[in-house]
């Protein structure tokens, strides 16, 4: 998770909202967006950040119509309704701990774990679901196009110098060392 609070604020807004939120910061809502979120073709997420589009998808009482049955009968059984919010699942579940681009192909497959992954490919007559179908198919425009839109990320408001720092544990702000926690802070 790079974007800490904001990924968690994020996971059911609609494309809409998501590609404004990323127009806001000056990234593109097209291949910024498809290709960033190919970051999600490994890593965890909690049962908690699904768990809404398995039985309760918009308040009503049914799951989330673009889950493909299967796939939602495994999660079901991983995130049982009432059960341990922090279970982890696998973002992408073919391949999980690979860098690849089987998170494009479970898309098509309608086996993307986060509601914001499934709506690039699922949202009729949106500008993304070609970009899914490219990626999907071409592994090295996928790794091209990632690369360029991580640059691009990585100058959004850059701070530099004593401004800023290089997290020792990246879900943290450093512990400045004192005598009283020298040997407490990592
Ligand atoms: C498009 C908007 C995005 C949303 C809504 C989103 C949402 C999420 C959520 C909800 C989780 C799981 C958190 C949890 O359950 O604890 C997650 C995990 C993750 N996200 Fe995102 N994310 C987005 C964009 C990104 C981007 C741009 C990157 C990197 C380029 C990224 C990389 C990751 C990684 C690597 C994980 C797994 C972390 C782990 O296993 O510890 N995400 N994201």
């Amino acid at each position: 998770m790079i974007w800490d609070d904001f990924e968690a604020k994020w996971l059911s807004e609609t494309l809409d909202v998501l590609k404004s939120k990323f127009a806001t910061v000056g990234l593109n809502t097209t291949t910024d967006l498809v290709a960033l979120s190919g970051a999600h073709t490994f890593g965890r997420a909690q049962c908690s950040s699904v768990v809404d589009r398995l039985y309760i998808f918009n308040g009503a009482g049914n799951p989330d119509p673009t889950l493909d049955k299967t796939y939602l009968e495994t999660l079901r059984e991983a995130c049982p309704e009432g059960g341990i919010e922090t279970v982890l699942l696998n973002l992408d579940p073919t391949t999980p701990n690979a860098f690849d681009n089987n998170y494009y192909s479970n898309l098509q497959a309608e086996q993307g774990l986060l509601q914001s992954d499934q709506e690039l490919f699922s949202t009729s007559g949106e500008d993304t679901i070609d970009i899914v179908d490219r990626f999907s198919s071409d592994e090295t425009t996928f790794f091209e196009s990632f690369a360029v839109s991580m640059i691009r990320m990585g100058n959004i408001s850059p701070i530099t110098g004593s401004e800023g720092e290089i997290r020792l544990s990246c879900r943290e702000v450093n512990v400045e060392c004192t005598s009283s926690n020298k040997w407490s802070s990592i």
